[in-house]
């Protein structure tokens, strides 16, 4: 889907906006602290039910309010919404009229991704952010993984509190095994979900960084030793696993590394490079997702300004042009993205200024 018109009461500093998008390409720009960042983690909330910047909702309401509404109408006229209200606790999700009580609801019919100045270092940070890339798009094109990996994930616990409480081997037993059946389910998904990445990335990874494409390789970490069932792991890791009290190794241990010549590519690419690389990454995940999912995602990129220089730019005019989707880019001047603007009147440009969108006229 895209959004066709975006409605916002009391989100951050926004105090109430009405912004008529393009079904492909916007522009957003204004100074520091106007409202950009919170324009797109708008969108993104509707997408996710949470924020990229926080975990506490209540910050989203403007100071001083206690509520906050984020509305979209769709290309195809059908409208989503959700409204927090804090003081009485209710959260009201509204899809084509209907009436849900889940945030997640909202995430199947609307798929939103993106990419800030910080993403490219959490994603090379550590495995917890690769891991949460790989396992939302794992939930928008396999809609079984999100039973899946719940059951998982119930499992999990039970055998950590068994080895937190010494529970007795022969109940042990009956965890270890349910625990390793649910494992393997899951990381069958995502293994075959990483094949199916691993093709698509190839294609936008030659967009983004032509010179090194050839060279980049993807190795895929299940989350205990390669080629050994996990059952023998658990056994070998029994006292160490007791005496820590949870359990290391299994499918929520899994990783993807990306490797330049055998080394990682955080420790060899520039600044911008490593920047389309993760773009290259978004960009596969989102056309995979439209592929399978047959749900056009939207791409949110906040402050494309930084660390990329004018021709890594047009590389990403070129993949946006590609990619086909709607794309929401801000940044603080239009010098910042004058690489990306097309020649053609096929976009939007907006300005935000203390909290107000307006729609520039060329
Ligand atoms: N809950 C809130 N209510 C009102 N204002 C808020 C709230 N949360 C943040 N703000 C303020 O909203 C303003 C806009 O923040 P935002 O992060 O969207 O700016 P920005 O345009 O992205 O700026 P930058 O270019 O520095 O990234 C900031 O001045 C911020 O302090
Ligand atoms: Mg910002």
């Amino acid at each position: 889907m895209s959004v066709a018109r975006l409605i916002t009461h009391n989100f951050r500093n926004i105090e109430g906006s009405k912004t008529d998008l393009h079904e492909n390409l916007n522009f957003v720009i204004g100074d520091n602290g106007s409202g950009k960042s919170s324009l797109l983690e708008s969108i993104f909330f509707l997408g996710h039910g949470k924020s990229f910047r926080t975990t506490k909702l209540e910050n989203l309401a403007k100071h001083g309010q206690t509520k906050f509404v984020v509305s979209v109408k769709d290309n195809l006229d059908t409208q989503l919404g959700v409204s927090k209200d804090f003081l009485e606790n209710q959260t009201e999700i509204k899809i084509g009229g209907e009436k849900f009580n889940k945030l997640s609801e909202l995430a199947k019919n609307i798929a939103v991704q993106i990419i800030t100045p910080e993403s490219f270092k959490l994603f090379f940070g550590g495995p917890k952010e690769r891991r949460k890339f790989v396992d939302l798009g794992l939930f928008h094109v396999e809609h079984s993984f999100s039973q899946e990996w719940k059951d998982f994930s119930r499992v999990l616990k039970q055998r950590n509190a068994g080895l937190r409480t010494g529970l007795s081997i022969d109940k042990m037993k009956y965890w270890d095994e349910a625990f390793c059946n649910h494992s393997d389910r899951v990381s069958k998904l995502r293994g075959e979900y990483i094949e199916k990445f691993k093709q698509e990335f190839s294609i936008w990874i030659k967009l983004m960084l032509p010179n090194i494409e050839s060279d980049i390789e993807l190795q895929y970490l299940q989350g205990w030793k390669q080629n050994t069932s996990l059952m023998n792991v658990i056994e070998n890791n029994r006292e160490r696993e007791l005496a820590l009290g949870y359990t290391t190794s299994g499918t929520h241990k899994f990783d993807v590394r990306f490797n330049l010549n055998r080394s990682p590519v955080e420790s060899q690419l520039s600044r911008g490079q490593q920047k389309l690389f993760l773009l290259a990454l978004t960009f596969a995940q989102l056309k995979l997702i439209e592929k399978l999912n047959r749900v056009k995602p939207i791409l949110l990129i906040d402050d494309v300004g930084a660390e990329l220089d004018t021709q890594s730019r047009m590389l990403l005019n070129n993949a946006i042009e590609k990619l086909n989707c709607q794309v929401i880019v801000t940044a603080i001047d239009k010098a910042a993205i004058l690489p990306l603007v097309p020649t053609n009147n096929n976009y939007k440009m907006f300005h935000v200024k203390h909290g107000k969108i307006f729609e520039m006229s060329e």
